[in-house]
């Protein structure tokens, strides 16, 4: 349905997909859980299976928690859940302290009754000759299960989604990449320094991300300030992978404050619609025309 004038919520007139700010990222962590919950609930209420597809990192521990927590407290069962990890590096033993599979065991499907079989995340325990197919056969899978319901994306600092790096083109497949020396530097945290951290990864590609039926993106710090500033406000770019997700038809950005900060309606609302001019933004506006 076109949305008339007035439909229209001038305030994100600057914002090329849909934004959801919350106030931390607790709230919008919950609000994501609740919307996998819901997706998971109905499908198990109509006999279907349920297809997601994860992402690993800081950013989404709370919203795995917060499931866990459901699935103890309010019964919410996985049973008929499928999922996908985005990504995983390479080489990586899955009993590793850095391994996605590990991360995803301790945060959540060790604490679920999601069946062992039906959870699957990239191996990185693959003879390199073997590894094209294997990526075939994942996306093969997930085709055969009818496609992703429902894709949670965290960002890098330089716009990846997944581990697809600026320079990943948008019918990408799913695929080995060499690490972008951006994200290496951020996990060589986990890695005991940048010598130690992998220089490559498997990671599914940007056209199995923009061919699920719903895709989630989830920011929260100032960390990510300026790069969700650019994947929201300016053209898509090969540079910034996250900015196709403005050209999915069913995306939303959940992000808290920090995160939300660069962003027009937020740093300059002067600019967006008309505002009421009291003390605090008179003295926002002159701060911003000075800078
Ligand atoms: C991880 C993944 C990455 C992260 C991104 C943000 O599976 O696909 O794209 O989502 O690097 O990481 P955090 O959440 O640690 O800031």
């Amino acid at each position: 349905m076109i949305k008339t004038t007035s439909q229209v919520d001038l305030s994100k007139r600057f914002e090329r997909v849909n934004v959801e700010i919350f106030n931390n990222s607790i709230l919008a962590s919950k609000a994501v859980a609740k919307e996998i919950a819901s997706l998971i609930t109905e499908k198990k209420n109509a006999g279907k299976h349920c297809v997601l597809g994860l992402a690993t990192g800081s950013s989404p521990k709370y919203i795995y928690a917060e499931l866990v927590r459901m699935h103890k407290e309010e019964g919410l069962s996985f049973a008929n859940v499928y999922s996908f990890n985005l990504d995983e590096y390479y080489p990586m033993a899955p009993d590793s302290l850095q391994s996605y599979v590990r991360f995803m065991k301790e945060n959540l499907f060790d604490h679920v009754d999601i069946p062992r079989e039906n959870w699957m995340v990239p191996d990185g325990t693959l003879a390199p000759d073997k590894i094209n197919q294997f990526c075939e056969s994942y996306e093969q899978r997930i085709n055969d299960l009818g496609g992703i319901d429902f894709q949670l994306v965290g960002i890098g600092g330089n716009g990846h989604i997944g581990f697809n790096e600026p320079g990943s083109r948008v019918d990408s497949k799913t695929r080995l990449i060499a690490l972008d020396h951006v994200t290496r530097a951020a996990a060589s945290r986990d890695f005991s320094g940048l010598i130690n951290t992998p220089k490559k990864a498997i990671t599914l590609g940007v056209s199995q991300i923009m061919a699920a039926k719903r895709v989630v993106l989830i920011a929260w710090g100032e960390g990510k300030v300026e790069i969700i500033r650019k994947a929201v406000e300016e053209p898509v770019s090969e540079q910034v992978p996250a900015s196709y997700l403005q050209n999915h038809p069913n995306c939303s950005f959940y992000i808290d404050e920090s995160a939300a900060a660069q962003l027009t309606r937020i740093k300059t609302p002067w600019l967006v619609e008309t505002v009421e001019w009291d003390k605090k933004l008179i003295k926002k506006a002159v701060t911003s025309l000075a800078l």
